[in-house]
């Protein structure tokens, strides 16, 4: 069943959405070479919580972190540990904060000192992405179109599209329906009608290489077969009855 949720239930989402984007923000900065992904995990935890907040990840389905931290090759859910971030890595944090009852959950892709152009381009068009699929998340549309544009616009950059993982409904639930594929396939239908009062988590993950992915032995990490670089870009959105409204992003300037 998909939720739809008032205008007053989108005003606390947005509450919660300000706490994981400002987290993000936090992160923005401290991502560098020479952290552990350990200590993000504890700045971001430490942060959330100091907002009155929890983290959504925490504990969710035996998830052991507070956010997830995926590294290069690994497109989600990396598990914070003692890993050294390395000049010129790209790192994908993912954070999510439940408040007043509702969950909130958005990522970025943030370069460790000097990246590799190739791979810049990546996490900017990994960006774009994101913001071409909303162009859809209005009334009227499908569920589908939002991937259609996703995709399009991944491939005809050269880039592919990770099949196995899909953005989400979220609400008082993390993960609700719809689920919002970043890709079209006609099997697996066009996808609900798109509706005022729907709050969607739309989140492209984009692999430089092939759209293969594995997943690692400690049972989290999805990382790409041909182990090149994949970049994640996500915000949790409400669909109005005009432009989409999005929780978790303001605008302050590039990278955003
Ligand atoms: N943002 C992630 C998602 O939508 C949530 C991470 S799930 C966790 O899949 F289990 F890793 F916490
Ligand atoms: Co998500």
């Amino acid at each position: 069943m998909i939720t739809i949720k008032s205008p007053h239930q989108i005003e606390k989402m947005k509450r919660a959405g300000g706490i994981v984007f400002e987290t993000l923000e936090l992160l923005r900065e401290l991502v560098k070479p020479g952290v552990s992904t350990e200590w993000l995990n504890r700045e971001a935890d430490a942060f959330i919580r100091s907002k009155g907040a929890t983290p959504s990840f925490l504990n969710y389905n035996g998830y052991p972190k507070s956010i997830c931290v995926s590294v290069n090759e690994q497109v989600v859910h990396g598990i914070p540990g003692s890993r050294i971030i390395l000049d010129g890595d790209i790192v994908s944090v993912d954070v999510g904060a439940y408040f007043e009852g509702f969950h909130a959950d958005a990522a970025r892709t943030f370069l460790a000192g000097n990246v590799a152009e190739e791979v810049k381009r990546l996490v900017e068009v990994t960006r774009e992405c994101f913001f071409e699929g909303i162009k859809f998340a209005k009334a009227g549309y499908r569920i589908s179109d939002i991937g259609k544009a996703v995709q399009q616009h991944a491939e005809s950059n050269g880039y592919s599209v990770v099949r196995e993982l899909v953005g989400h409904g979220i609400g008082t639930e993390m993960h609700e329906e719809p689920e919002v594929p970043n890709f079209y396939d006609r099997h697996r239908g066009s996808g609900a009608k798109i509706a005022a009062g729907m709050v969607l988590a739309i989140e492209p993950m984009i692999n430089l290489g092939g759209k293969e992915v594995t997943l690692l032995p400690d049972g989290w990490t999805v990382a790409t077969r041909d182990k090149k670089p994949s970049a994640h870009y996500e915000n949790t959105i409400a669909v109005t009855d005009g432009e989409p409204l999005l929780l978790t992003w303001e605008e302050r300037g590039p990278g955003g």
